[in-house]
């Protein structure tokens, strides 16, 4: 599994896999589209032999980093593939200069709260309604 960037023409199925994980709230291709020309975003492929298996996507200003999105394809969880793309984001950060990295997360998102745990994040605080439909998000932050 290779770790690389996002190039311009991986838009289009990573938007179909963004429908596909994010059913609720996806990004749309014009808002994955525009992170080529947003200052500080760092977009990076998990790709097996030509498939993309998951992306994800950091932002960078200054000496804090946003995680926006981790996603894996279905039938390639469960293999590392989230935490591969992970610590490529985190490291990718800190190369920036990042010395921290935020995220938001559902509350009901257990896969993903137990992938940033292990993975050195902890709880910072939670943001009530948060999503749309109503749900709460936990903030959690990590020393990079
Ligand atoms: C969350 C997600 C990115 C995890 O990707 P993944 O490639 O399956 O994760 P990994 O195989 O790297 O797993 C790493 C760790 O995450 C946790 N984890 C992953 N899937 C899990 C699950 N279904 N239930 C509980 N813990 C899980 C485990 O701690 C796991 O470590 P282990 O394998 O030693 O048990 C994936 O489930 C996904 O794309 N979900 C839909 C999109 C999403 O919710 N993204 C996060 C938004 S905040």
């Amino acid at each position: 599994m290779l770790i690389r960037p996002w190039k311009y023409e991986d838009i289009l199925r990573i938007s179909e896999i963004e429908k596909e994980c994010f059913p609720k709230e996806p990004w749309s291709f014009q808002m994955l589209a525009s992170s080529f020309e947003t200052e500080g975003f760092i977009g990076l492929i998990a790709d097996d032999g030509g498939e993309i298996a998951g992306y994800g996507g950091i932002t960078v200003a200054a000496d804090t980093a946003d995680i926006d999105n981790v996603a894996v394809c279905e039938p390639f969880r469960k293999c590392g593939v989230g935490a591969s793309l992970l610590e490529g984001l985190c490291t990718a950060a800190k190369d920036r200069g990042a010395v921290k990295a935020f995220l938001e997360v559902r509350v009901s998102n257990v896969a993903a709260m137990s992938l940033y745990l292990k993975h050195g994040f902890k709880g910072a605080y939670a943001r009530t309604r948060y999503y749309s439909d109503g749900e709460d998000c936990l903030v959690m932050v990590r020393e990079l």
